[in-house]
């Protein structure tokens, strides 16, 4: 890991826990028998949505898709690249979308104009974190864990320039 730059625990890995619970229990209660898709997207929410999963005990199908719009290090480029596609269809499909972090809100708003153009029977969007005062493009999120404050945050699956994904909190990354 890179000795320059500190690291301080914004949320801990018993705090993020109890917060996938909560959103577990919302899921459950909308989606128990609707044999949800559960669309992650790549590669930040694989921890997220690999914890989430195991506490939904009803029947579901997951998905991935892999988008990219940073370069490379702590600004977005502004611009979103669909690197994955879908290979499960969504059509008719209760489809809800899984994310690490909602920042300035362009990757998803591209996603959800893109998904609702394959016309899924529902449509709706889960972040573990949200970064409201970063926002650029208006996103309705309907299950949210965590507000953030306006930092760089890494862990728990979210990276700096690939690095930090496998830390089990979340972390504030300090220049
Ligand atoms: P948006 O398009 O600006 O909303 O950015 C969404 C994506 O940018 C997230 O899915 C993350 O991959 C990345 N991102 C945004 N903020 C952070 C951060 O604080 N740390 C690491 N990645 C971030
Ligand atoms: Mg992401």
């Amino acid at each position: 890991m890179n000795s320059q730059k500190k690291l301080q625990v914004l949320v801990s890995g018993a705090e993020i826990e109890s917060t996938v619970r909560k959103i577990a229990a919302d899921i459950t209660r909308d989606y128990r028998d609707k044999n949800p898709l559960l669309l992650g997207i790549l590669k930040g929410s694989f921890v997220f949505l690999s914890d989430l999963v195991r506490r939904l005990d009803f029947p579901l199908e997951v998905e991935f898709i892999r988008l990219s719009s940073y370069g490379s290090g702590q600004q977005t480029s502004g611009k979103v690249k669909m690197v994955q596609g879908l290979k499960l269809g969504v059509q008719g499909r209760h489809v809800l979308v899984v994310e690490d972090i909602v920042d300035t809100g362009i990757t998803l708003s591209f996603l959800l104009d893109y998904l609702k153009k394959k016309k899924p029977a529902s449509l709706k969007l889960c972040a573990l974190t949200d970064k409201p005062s970063r926002r650029r493009v208006p996103v309705k999120i309907d299950y949210v864990g965590l507000t953030v404050p306006d930092k760089f945050i890494v862990g728990y699956g979210i990276d700096c320039d690939e690095k930090y994904r496998n830390l089990p909190d979340i972390c504030i990354l300090e220049e």
